[in-house]
């Protein structure tokens, strides 16, 4: 299996607390979601109103909760960070949004990879101009909380070095690492890492996957290969298939609509 191939110990085993994390969390989507206010074009500067926002989502998601046997698409929300990895970024989105509805976190240094031109036109990519630009006063939506709110499935990928110490010591000084540090754990969080090999071997390395493990974040391990540096090593992000499939595999559709 794939999780279990990787050579550290700090996997996040599918425990009794994990279940049931899992199973509460279904329960409460079986509830009802609330869509986030947040713009469908964010770093346009004529965002608009709060209502103008929350009205736009809640139509777009009548299309997508539906009663009885219609399945419900998952929201995915997809995070890059400034890998060299990000370039696949888009890749992972395509995959992503033919199966669920999707929408995109950037950190600042991941923009110098991935290009925001090429991603799918559904997919709304937020960056840390967003968070800002959405706010005018007190009682408007929080960017972080309403899409940590949306989602039901956060994905990480690729994650940098620095992002994962950031959330291991849980520092939020960006959208992304706000919104991780609002998460809510009864929900999936997978991280995809990717760095130079000196870096994943680093003793800090180990350290911060192993707190997030005890947080339920759940690790892809990088593969070992020729890095875009020339080195050679472990720490390549996974193939974006295998995030794809590894995401998706886990997901239980049947339970979640209550169907069996
Ligand atoms: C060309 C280049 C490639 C980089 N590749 C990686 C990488 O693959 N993994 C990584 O952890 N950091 C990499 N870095 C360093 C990160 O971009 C840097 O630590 C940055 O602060 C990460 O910010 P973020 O975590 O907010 O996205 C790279 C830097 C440069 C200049």
């Amino acid at each position: 299996m794939l999780l279990s191939s990787f050579s550290h110990s700090f996997l996040p085993p599918l425990n009794a607390a994990s279940l049931e994390r899992r199973t509460r969390w279904r329960r409460q989507r079986k509830r009802g979601r609330q869509p986030p206010p947040v713009p469908e074009t964010p770093s346009d500067p004529r965002a608009a109103s709060q209502e103008e926002l929350m009205a736009k989502v809640e139509g777009s998601s009548e299309n997508i909760v539906q009663d009885g046997a219609q399945p419900v698409k998952p929201r995915i929300l997809l995070a890059a960070t400034g890998s060299v990895a990000s370039i696949k970024f888009e890749s992972l989105c395509r995959s992503f949004s033919e199966w669920a509805e999707v929408r995109a976190v950037a950190t600042k240094s991941s923009l110098y990879f991935l290009d925001k031109a090429s991603l799918p036109r559904d997919v709304i990519l937020y960056t840390d101009d967003d968070e800002w630009s959405s706010w005018k006063k007190i009682g408007d939506g929080v960017l972080h909380i309403e899409l940590r709110k949306w989602a039901d499935i956060m994905v990480i990928a690729p994650l940098s070095a620095n992002t994962l110490a950031k959330i291991a010591g849980g520092l939020c000084d960006n959208l992304l690492t706000c919104i991780v540090r609002a998460w809510d754990y009864s929900k999936p969080l997978y991280v995809a890492p990717a760095m130079n090999t000196f870096m994943w071997h680093n003793p800090f390395t180990k350290r911060h996957l192993e707190v997030i493990s005890e947080l339920g974040i759940v690790l892809i391990p990088p593969i070992t290969k020729r890095l875009a540096c020339g080195d050679y090593g472990n720490g390549a992000m996974a193939e974006p298939s295998m995030i794809y499939n590894t995401v998706r595999l886990s997901y239980k559709p049947s339970t979640v609509n209550g169907s069996g």
